[in-house]
């Protein structure tokens, strides 16, 4: 049944949700300064396993989420989040590429053969509207 086939695959997308931003914290450790809050990320085991950095997770996995449902209108769905990641909490734009790139290896490794070159390129234009979108509040 199609649909079923597609809520599975989204609850699995969702599913990845907190290995994303562990990756990127791991993969990029300049990127942990950001979240200081969330207690111990001293070491790759740390960060894999704390319950902050996973909630986080479903959290950034929710917006792309919301990407897909309001392609036509990203700007205006991302424009509260551009306005805290820039005023707030200073993030530099660049990491919303990177942590895009890592959402799509996460995706890669997970779903492999399923995760076809077409597959990739859907998604890689996503991440690149989800950066764009967050990155237009920022003055
Ligand atoms: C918070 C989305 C990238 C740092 C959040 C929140 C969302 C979000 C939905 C929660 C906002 C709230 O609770 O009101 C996204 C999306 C990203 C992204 C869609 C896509 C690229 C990043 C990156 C960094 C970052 C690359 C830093 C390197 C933070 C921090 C918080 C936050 C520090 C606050 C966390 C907390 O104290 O709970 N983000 N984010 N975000 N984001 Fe992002």
């Amino acid at each position: 049944m199609p649909l079923a086939t597609e809520a599975d695959t989204n609850t699995q997308v969702l599913n990845r949700g907190p290995v994303s931003p562990s990756r990127l914290l791991i993969v990029y450790p300049w990127t942990q300064r950001f979240f200081t809050s969330f207690g111990n990320l001293s070491s790759p085991g740390a960060i894999l396993h704390n319950e902050k950095v996973h909630e986080h997770g479903k959290k950034v996995l929710t917006s792309f989420g919301e990407a897909v449902k309001n392609l036509d209108h990203i700007k205006q769905t991302f424009a509260k989040l551009s306005e805290l990641h820039c005023d707030k909490l200073h993030v530099d734009p660049e990491n919303f590429k990177l942590l895009g790139n890592i959402l799509i290896i996460v995706l890669g490794v997970h779903f492999t053969k399923e995760f076809t070159p077409s597959c990739q390129a859907a998604w890689q234009k996503l991440v690149s509207a989800v950066a764009h979108a967050l990155a237009l509040g920022y003055h």
